[in-house]
């Protein structure tokens, strides 16, 4: 069967139809589609009757300087990849069709949204969990699935899901990386050749304060010579690299040694000066 193109609501809802009852996995995107993406298609692929990919870059989770104008969309390549992978359907909503004129409903999420990313980007995830809910409720999918590299998203997507007792299985899945370590991401696409080289700078860096963190060295100084460590490699400046609890993203002691438990090591660092600046982000898994 044809992959089915869904430009509009209407015709979203007449697809769902006709798969009725069907085991759906959905993969929601913004395009620009990667490895990283396609290995969430994969699993969705082998595990559910039908795969459903939307492709919205969703306006209200861009701050007014950020790069909603500029972020890449490159539709009939992203389409070639999806109908390769074998999906059934992808649903490519207009702005309008989303938000209408009279749209005034949003989700707020609690202080798991105003950290890390959410610090800085205010708002940023009231907006993805509103878009992200919207898209549960149209293609009311059995599962939804989600990269780690977006590692607080997976976390507060998760959190409404249970607060909100949405009936569908939340899947992380982990991050893609490039030949040098840096994490497969649409953004990447901004580099300039010498910033593609810089960039490499965040795994190494997260990989030797994981290492020092595992030596028993304390969370602040480890983290502290990570900062300066991607400040000395050409970063412009670092938002975060802190380290947190696995599971609820609670703060750690920063003081003290580590008790055994999982944690998460999480950074976001710019390259270049505005307007042209790219905000990369990254995380590793640390388990004592
Ligand atoms: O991770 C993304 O691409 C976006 O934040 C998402 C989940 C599709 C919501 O717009």
């Amino acid at each position: 069967m044809a992959m089915a193109l869904l430009r509009d609501l209407e015709s979203l809802r007449a697809w769902r139809e006709t798969v009725g009852g069907d085991d759906l996995g959905l993969i929601p995107t913004m395009g620009a589609l990667h490895e990283g993406h396609l290995n969430l298609v994969r699993p969705a692929r082998r595990t559910h009757q039908q795969v459903i990919v939307s492709i919205f870059v969703n306006p209200r989770q861009f701050g007014p300087h950020e790069d909603y104008d500029r972020y890449p969309r490159p539709e009939a390549q992203d389409l070639a990849l999806l109908e390769k992978e074998g999906v059934d359907a992808v649903f490519l909503p207009s702005v309008a069709a989303m938000y209408p004129p009279d749209y005034q409903t949003s989700v707020v999420v609690g202080a798991i949204a105003n950290q890390l990313c959410g610090h800085f980007r205010p708002g940023h995830f009231d907006a993805v969990a509103t878009v992200v809910l919207k898209l549960f409720t149209l293609t009311q999918p059995t599962a939804a699935y989600f990269g780690e590299k977006d590692y607080q998203q997976l976390h507060v997507v998760r959190q409404m899901v249970q607060d909100f007792n949405l009936p569908l299985r939340v899947v992380g899945v982990p991050t893609v990386r490039e030949d040098d370590g840096l994490a497969q991401s649409s953004r990447n696409l901004y580099l300039t050749p010498a910033q593609r080289q810089q960039a490499a700078a965040i795994p190494q860096t997260l990989q030797s304060v994981a290492a020092q963190l595992q030596a028993g060295i304390p969370p602040a100084i480890a983290c502290q010579q990570g900062v300066d460590r991607l400040l000395a490699a050409g970063y412009a400046s670092v938002d975060y690299l802190e380290l947190r609890d696995a599971n609820s993203l609670a703060a750690v002691a920063p003081t003290e040694k580590l008790a055994s438990g999982q944690y998460r090591l999480l950074t976001a660092a710019r390259l270049g000066a505005p307007p042209q600046q790219t905000r990369l982000i990254d995380n590793l898994p640390l388990s004592l």
